[in-house]
C-alpha cells in the first residue's frame, strides 16, 4: 500500500470557508463556532495540506476598518510564514451581502457593477502579494428565478465587459494570474449563468485575453446539471482550459452537498484521480466541501483529513488499474489503437473515403467492445480485490 501520509508535494489544498463553515443553512442556524483563519491554517498544516485559499470576506470580514484589515492580513501572513502553506488561488465574495442580490457582473445597476468590480480588484492585489497564480470566479448571484425578467444576451456582455476589464488590470499591473471561472446550474440562483463547463467554455472564447482565462469546475456541480464530471474535465484538459479544480462529493441531481471527495460517486472520483494523475495536470488538488453539519469540531478536521486521504487511496488504486495487464488487453481489445490512429493515414484525402456500398457494415457493426470487462476490472481494484 503506498504512503497515505498527504504532504505537501501531494498539492491538497482548502478553502477557508470549508473547514470554517459555520453549518448555517436555510433551515437552521449554525451548528459551529467561527474558526479563526490563523488556526485553520496551523490545523491543515499539520494535516499535511500545502496551502489555502480564500474569498476576501473569509479573511476580512465585511465592513472591516483599514486597520482591521491591515491586522487580519498580518496575521494570516504569519501564520503562512510559520508554516510554510502557500495561497496557490484566491476568490471574491460577490454573493453574500444583499447588494449582490441580483448579480454582481451582471447586475442591471452600473453602481453595483463597479462597487462589485472594485471590491474584486482590492482583492486580486491581496492575491498578488500573497503570491496566488489563480483567481476564481465562481458567479452564484448572475442569474435569474424568472425567463422574462432580464435579457440574458445583454447580461452575457456585461459579464464579458466584467472580465476583459479585470483581464487588462491584471495585464497592467504585471501580475502572474490567470482566471478559472467556476460553473453552477443553479444554487443560490434558480438558474446560474454559465451553467456548466460547456458553457462556460464558449463564453471563454469570446473574451478579449480569452487565454488568461480557464476553468475551475468542481465535481458536484457538474453532478448536479446530470453532466459526467470526469468526461467534462477530460474536455477541459484538451481544450489547455483546466486552470484549477473544486474536488468534492454529490449524490446525483439535488442540492448541492459538497460532501468529502469521494463520498458522493465512488467510481468517477477513482476515474477522475485516474485522469488528473495520468494527465499531468500539475495544479493543486483543491477541496471545496462542507463538513456536514452534524459534526462537531472534530469531525471538521476528521472530513479534512478525510478528503486527503481519499484522494490518495484512488490514487494507488487508479496507478495499480493503469498498470494491470489485463486492463491494458482490455483497452486494446476495445480499440485503443484504432481510437488513437487518424482517420485519415499520411496522403490521404477524403477522397480515399470508400464507396459507401462497399463497405461490409454488417461485419463492422458485429464487433463487441468489451467495455463490460474494463468497468469489472476498474470496480475489483476500487474495491481492493486485485
Ligand atoms: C459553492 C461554490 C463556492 C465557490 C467559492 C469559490 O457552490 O458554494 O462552490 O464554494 O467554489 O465561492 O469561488
Ligand atoms: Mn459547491
Ligand atoms: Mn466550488
Amino acid at each position: 500500500m503506498a504512503n497515505l501520509t498527504p504532504t505537501p508535494a501531494d498539492k491538497f489544498t482548502f478553502g477557508l470557508w470549508t473547514v470554517g463553515w459555520q453549518a448555517r443553512d436555510p433551515f437552521g442556524d449554525a451548528t459551529r463556532d467561527p474558526i479563526d483563519p490563523v488556526e485553520s491554517v496551523h490545523r491543515l498544516a499539520e494535516l499535511g495540506a500545502y496551502g489555502v485559499t480564500f474569498h476576501d470576506d473569509d479573511l476580512i470580514p465585511f465592513g472591516s476598518s483599514p486597520a482591521e484589515r491591515e491586522k487580519a492580513i498580518a496575521r494570516f501572513k504569519v501564520a503562512l510564514d510559520e508554516t510554510g502553506m502557500k495561497v496557490p488561488m484566491a476568490t471574491t465574495n460577490t454573493f453574500t451581502h444583499p447588494v449582490f442580490k441580483d448579480g454582481a457582473f451582471t447586475s442591471s445597476v452600473p453602481e453595483i457593477r463597479r462597487y462589485a468590480l472594485a471590491k474584486i480588484i482590492r482583492n486580486i492585489d491581496l492575491a498578488a502579494e500573497l503570491g496566488a497564480h489563480t483567481y476564481v470566479f465562481w458567479g452564484g448571484r448572475e442569474g435569474t428565478e424568472i425567463d422574462g425578467g432580464k435579457d440574458i444576451r445583454v447580461a452575457l456582455d456585461r459579464y464579458k465587459d466584467g472580465f476583459d476589464l479585470l483581464c487588462q488590470y491584471v495585464i497592467d499591473k504585471g501580475y502572474g494570474i490567470r482566471f478559472a471561472i467556476e460553473p453552477k446550474p443553479n444554487e443560490p440562483r434558480g438558474d446560474i449563468l454559465l451553467p456548466t463547463i460547456g458553457h462556460a467554455l464558449a463564453f471563454i472564447n469570446s473574451l478579449e485575453h480569452s487565454e488568461m482565462v480557464g476553468l475551475n469546475p468542481e465535481t458536484g456541480h457538474e453532478q448536479m446539471a446530470g453532466m459526467n464530471f470526469v468526461q467534462g474535465i477530460a474536455q477541459a484538459l484538451w481544450h489547455g482550459k483546466l486552470f484549477h479544480i473544486d474536488l468534492n462529493g454529490q449524490h446525483g441531481a439535488k442540492y448541492d452537498q459538497d460532501l468529502v471527495f469521494g463520498h458522493g460517486d465512488l467510481l468517477s472520483a477513482f476515474h477522475l484521480v485516474d485522469l488528473l494523475e495520468s494527465s499531468g495536470y500539475d495544479g493543486p488538488r483543491h477541496f471545496d466541501y462542507k463538513p456536514m453539519r452534524t459534526e462537531d469540531l472534530s469531525g471538521v478536521w476528521a472530513s479534512a483529513a478525510s478528503n486527503m486521504r481519499t484522494y490518495l487511496l484512488l490514487k494507488e488504486r487508479a496507478a495499480a488499474f493503469r498498470a494491470d495487464p489485463e486492463v491494458q488487453a482490455a483497452w486494446l481489445a476495445s480499440g485503443s489503437e484504432g481510437l488513437a490512429a487518424p482517420t485519415l493515414a499520411a496522403g490521404e484525402t477524403y477522397l480515399d473515403l470508400p464507396d459507401p456500398d462497399s463497405v461490409d457494415v454488417e461485419a463492422l457493426a458485429a464487433r463487441g467492445y468489451g467495455y463490460v470487462t474494463t468497468d469489472q476490472l476498474a470496480i475489483e481494484h476500487l474495491l481492493g480485490a486485485r
